[in-house]
């Protein structure tokens, strides 16, 4: 079947759901495809924490009401090391700005609903198969797929949104040599478990310890969601709950606090990379979201920048499909400004807080000076506030 739309947008999570219902806003048609099903992209576990900036476009974007709800403002984090539990708090280093916890699998509920009560059920096209794009170098490029019922769609596009994720297909659809790659891996991974068990915390814990670093978060007043720092080839078979919950109490130590313990609801191991790609744009393809970069998650920014991204490129394309391309012709540089500012505080704080395996003495003490002079220098703790809290996001009707 051929077919045309303004804008073709590859894959279902936060960044290409949130851009078709920005461009929607803007009375832009869009095709929304998806290789897995909606019941999948729901269950994903994975983000928890938003940006102020990230819960003022949703609310412009007519898409907080359940966040509104059920979302939990936090205006600090505490750093943990050598024994000690420190606040800081973002609200009076950072003149009231806050985060907000609110799972991704809500964020993705949320617009998946919103999408298909305002385009119709065809709005998404979940479960497709063999995605291709085509054509990006001229100004018809084009969208093509097999949906769930074998039906093969080429779809005519003004512009093609590569929103399907580091494994998707649309950055390497980009002809070799006009991409510049930076990337970094790192010697661990993350262990987290969800939990039916109440916070044991008022706000989340960011711990270092010499068996490694561990994060207590939550998903809401009765669910914790926890990790471990755990071997970058670690397999999940080799740790039954008790395990995970002997050595998560181990690295939370503290005299007079107990980590309480439930049954565990999900449990997942994660590997850690730093990744930028550049430009964000080839043509009439432009990369958003972790299409793009890659972040580690401690910081917790990769959601957060999807949705940045999708903020500047929707006003961007309303412009271009009128004829303007000065927008998206700045669409990359704009974004790349804050991913790396992202990058650099992500790799920062993993690094800050993570024992490397087989690291000698020297990089322990290196990390713990530096968490000194976070909870003891006003100027060291307002530079962390800032960045966790993130800088401002273009508002949703600009
Ligand atoms: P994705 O959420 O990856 O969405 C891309 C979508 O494209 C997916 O639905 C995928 O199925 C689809 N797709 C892929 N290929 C195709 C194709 N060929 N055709 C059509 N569709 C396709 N960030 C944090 O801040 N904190 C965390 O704790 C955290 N944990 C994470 C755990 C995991 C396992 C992962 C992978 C990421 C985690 N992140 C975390 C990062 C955060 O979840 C991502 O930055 C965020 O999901 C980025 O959104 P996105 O829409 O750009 O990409
Ligand atoms: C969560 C994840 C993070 O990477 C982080 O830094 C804070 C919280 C979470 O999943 O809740």
């Amino acid at each position: 079947m051929r077919t045309r739309t303004q804008v073709g947008i590859v894959g279902a999570g936060p960044a290409g759901l949130l851009l078709s219902h920005l461009l929607a806003l803007r009375g832009i048609d869009s095709v929304l495809i998806e290789i897995r099903s909606r019941a999948y992209c729901e269950a994903r576990q994975r983000a928890g924490v938003l940006e102020d900036g990230s819960v003022a476009l949703l609310r412009e974007a007519g898409l907080a009401a359940r966040l509104d709800r059920q979302g939990l403002e936090h205006g600090g984090i505490y750093l943990q090391f050598d024994g000690e539990r420190h606040h800081i708090d973002f609200r009076e280093l950072t003149r009231g700005r806050t985060v907000t916890v609110y799972a991704q699998t809500e964020v993705v509920k949320d617009l998946i609903a919103r999408r298909l009560a305002d385009g119709g059920d065809d709005a998404i096209e979940f479960s497709v198969t063999d995605t291709a794009v085509s054509s990006l170098d001229t100004d018809r490029p084009r969208l093509s797929y097999t949906d769930a019922s074998g039906v093969r769609h080429e779809i005519d596009c003004d512009a093609i949104a590569g929103c399907d994720g580091f494994h998707g297909i649309c950055r390497p659809a980009i002809p070799a040599g006009l991409q510049a790659t930076w990337e970094r891996g790192y010697p661990y991974s993350w262990l987290g478990i969800l939990a039916d068990v109440p916070p044991s915390t008022d706000e989340l814990i960011y711990a270092h310890h010499p068996g490694g670093f561990a994060l207590h978060s939550l998903r809401s007043p009765s669910v914790s969601r926890l990790y471990l720092q755990v071997d970058p080839d670690e397999d999940i078979a080799n740790w039954p709950d008790d395990r995970i919950w002997a050595e998560l109490s181990r690295r939370f130590e503290l005299p007079g606090w107990t980590l309480h313990r439930g049954p565990v609801l999900d449990k997942s191991i994660t590997p850690m990379r730093s990744f930028v790609s550049a430009p964000m744009r080839y043509g009439r393809l432009f990369l958003a979201g972790d299409a793009a970069h890659i972040v580690p998650p401690t910081g917790a920014k990769g959601l957060n920048l999807a949705f940045a991204d999708v903020a500047v490129l929707a006003p961007a394309l309303e412009a271009l499909l009128h004829g303007d391309d000065k927008p998206a012709a700045a669409y990359s540089a704009t974004c790349l400004q804050r991913v790396w500012r992202s990058t650099h505080f992500s790799w920062w704080m993993t690094t800050m807080l993570h024992h490397t395996p087989g690291a000698d003495e020297m990089e322990a003490q290196l990390q713990l000076s530096q968490l000194r002079y976070v909870v003891g220098s006003t100027a060291a703790a307002t530079s962390l506030a800032e960045n966790y809290t993130g800088f401002a996001v273009p508002p949703a009707a600009s």
